[in-house]
């Protein structure tokens, strides 16, 4: 039985997403603990997918049911979600609006005109770019965005940043932890911990709720990329509870049962350190396995250090959980000029 048997769910991706070992790196890292990585970024033919669609999915249903004909969200300039939202809005047939706010203090030429804004655009959607900085909070820039498709005449449904604090925006995370445990079932092994990159706290926080039922939740070590740790820990601690009821979880999740980790995601927001940059080329010459210096380099530079620190037993199965993102890297290019 499912947590999720009484929600709607509109396919967006192609179903259980793969698990990958990770042998090359487990060498390279030499920590006496297995890497494996649960490929999320490969889980839909959908403009390179990630991991928006699946909490998209169960957000489509009530968004198809509200009449609306135009889908209204936030982020970042290089932001992977409105990426995800413009293929959605482009997927089901419906208008799209996106507010890009300036979250990075990054001045690559072409930062504004690859990866993923470019994809945005290419997929038709209407994306807005405003000087605001980085906050996962509600803006008003969307407010305003939401109001402008009313005074059109359209009929907006508004999707916060992230899809984090949708009522339905941590269902699909739930849904993973449920898969994980099928394929567990499947492997014949079971992964000691899971580690998760956070910044809007859905995927995190969905996450927790399914692995809360299987009690383990305390395994999913997530890796803040905010840099803005404590606003994003209340926000994940808001969406746990919401969603614990949402789903019938039957408890309340224990404080110690939320597990961020702040230390990797210096200088800043969407600011790749030295080290992230050397996690990223570490993954991508041993794994072909490609991670982006805001999200995914981080988490896989805190993955890479906390086994190096010990942090997980040796013998360790620790599984990464891969949420997409690479696009994003075309807007970072100078770093890479020589590899
Ligand atoms: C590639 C990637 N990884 C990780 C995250 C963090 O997920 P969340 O915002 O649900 O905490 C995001 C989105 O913010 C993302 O696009």
């Amino acid at each position: 039985m499912s947590l999720l048997d009484t929600f709607d769910r509109y396919p967006l991706t192609f179903g259980k997403t793969a698990i990958e070992h990770l042998p090359r790196l487990t060498e390279a890292v030499g920590a006496g603990v297995g890497f494996y990585a649960k490929r999320d970024d490969c889980n839909s033919g959908l403009a390179f997918g990630g991991n928006k669609l699946r909490k998209l999915e169960y957000i489509v249903p009530d968004a198809i049911a509200s009449g609306a004909d135009t889908l209204v969200s936030i982020g970042g300039v290089q932001s992977n979600h409105t990426r995800m939202v413009a293929a959605t809005a482009a997927k089901i047939g419906m208008k799209c609006v996106v507010i890009q706010e300036k979250w990075v203090p990054h001045y690559d030429a072409v930062y504004d005109r690859v990866g993923n804004i470019m994809l945005t655009r290419l997929m038709g959607a209407d994306s807005r770019l405003v000087d605001d900085g980085f906050d996962i909070g509600i803006r008003k820039s969307w407010e305003d965005a939401i109001k402008s498709v009313e005074d059109a005449g359209g009929k907006p449904y508004p999707i916060p940043a992230g899809a984090s604090v949708h009522k339905y925006g941590a269902l699909g995370y739930v849904g993973f932890a449920e898969e994980v445990a099928e394929q567990e079932a499947e492997l014949g092994f079971t992964f000691d911990y899971i580690v998760v990159c956070v910044v809007t706290g859905s995927t995190q926080a969905g996450m927790i709720v399914g692995f809360a039922a299987q009690d383990r939740a305390d395994r999913v070590i997530g890796i803040d990329a905010s840099c803005t740790v404590d606003q994003t820990r209340d926000q994940v601690r808001s969406i746990v509870d919401n969603t614990a009821d949402l789903v019938g979880l039957g408890r309340k999740v224990r404080e110690d049962e939320i597990h961020i980790n702040p230390d990797y995601a210096y200088p800043a927001y969407g600011v790749p350190s030295e080290e992230t940059n050397d996690a990223i080329r570490l993954a991508a010459r041993t794994e072909a396995m490609m991670t982006d210096p805001v999200y995914e380099g981080k988490s896989m530079q805190g993955m890479i250090d906390l086994a190096r620190k010990g942090f997980f037993p040796k013998g360790s199965k620790v599984l990464y959980a891969h949420l997409g993102g690479a696009p994003a890297l075309n807007g970072y290019s100078y770093y890479y000029k020589d590899g």
